[in-house]
């Protein structure tokens, strides 16, 4: 049975995930950082939740200490927005740092401490949930500064960390799932949950090596850095 494990899984992106990957037949370590909200309502036996908060290294370490051997798929989920500053003026440096130690740092921390269970024969696809806000060519309305910052910040990352892991059989896919009806994405967002995890799991699922680092929204366009 090929095993998951998905960060920020209590509600959103996150949770749909965990539903989609137990209906497809695999077993999901699911992350949640306080209260399990929608997780709570799901009963399977091939789920197995613990708390998980990506910004503590002894929360990951016995997060990851609860995997029970290999794991095939890492889906980094765990985000926050940043404040909604009116001007640069208003920019909170201490809440910045912290949407880059959740947003950017979590995935790396995330990365490191699954590594010996991800690297083995078969194909490991890292998914790292990252956003078209990070994309320095897009970047027309500017503001969001630090969750612009934080994405860019998670692209470069992966995109470095591919380089060392596909000596390793791990694969790194960078995906945008759209603008999405979340409570990050508020109720005005034109894409449903499904539809966004129904078009990434498609992706995960074709992902190889060859595809390593590739920046891709959820109905597989490719995206400018
Ligand atoms: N929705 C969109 O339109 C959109 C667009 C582009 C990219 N994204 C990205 O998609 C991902 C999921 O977003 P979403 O829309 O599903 O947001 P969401 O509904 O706000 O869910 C965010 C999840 O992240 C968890 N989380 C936050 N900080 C954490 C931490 N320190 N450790 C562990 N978990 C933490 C939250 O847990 P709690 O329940 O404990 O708060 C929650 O489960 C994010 O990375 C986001 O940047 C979303």
């Amino acid at each position: 049975m090929r095993t998951a494990v998905v960060t920020g899984a209590s509600r959103g992106i996150g949770s749909e995930f965990v539903v989609r990957l137990l209906d497809d037949g695999w077993r999901v370590y699911a992350g949640y950082r306080a209260d399990k909200h929608r997780l709570e309502l799901i009963d399977n036996q091939n789920l197995f939740c613990h708390r998980l908060d990506v910004t503590d290294n002894s929360s990951i370490r016995q997060f990851v200490e609860a995997v029970n051997g290999n794991v095939n798929l890492l889906i980094n989920n765990a985000g926050v927005p940043d404040g909604r500053w009116r001007n640069i003026k208003e920019i909170d440096d201490q809440w910045m740092l912290e949407v880059l130690d959740i947003n950017s740092v979590g995935p790396v921390r995330m990365v490191k401490e699954l590594y010996d269970k991800m690297s083995h024969d078969s194909l490991t696809t890292v998914a790292m949930i990252s956003s078209l806000m990070g994309s320095i060519d897009d970047c027309h309305s500017g503001r969001s500064y630090a969750y612009r910052a934080s994405k860019t910040a998670l692209n470069m990352l992966s995109v470095a960390m591919k380089k060392e892991a596909i000596n390793d059989n791990i694969s790194f896919l960078i995906l945008h799932p759209g603008w999405v009806k979340t409570r990050m994405g508020g109720e005005h967002a034109p894409v449903e949950l499904e539809e966004s995890v129904e078009g990434m799991l498609e992706l995960i699922y074709a992902n190889s090596l060859e595809d390593s680092g590739r920046f891709v929204q959820y109905d597989g366009v490719d995206l400018p850095w």
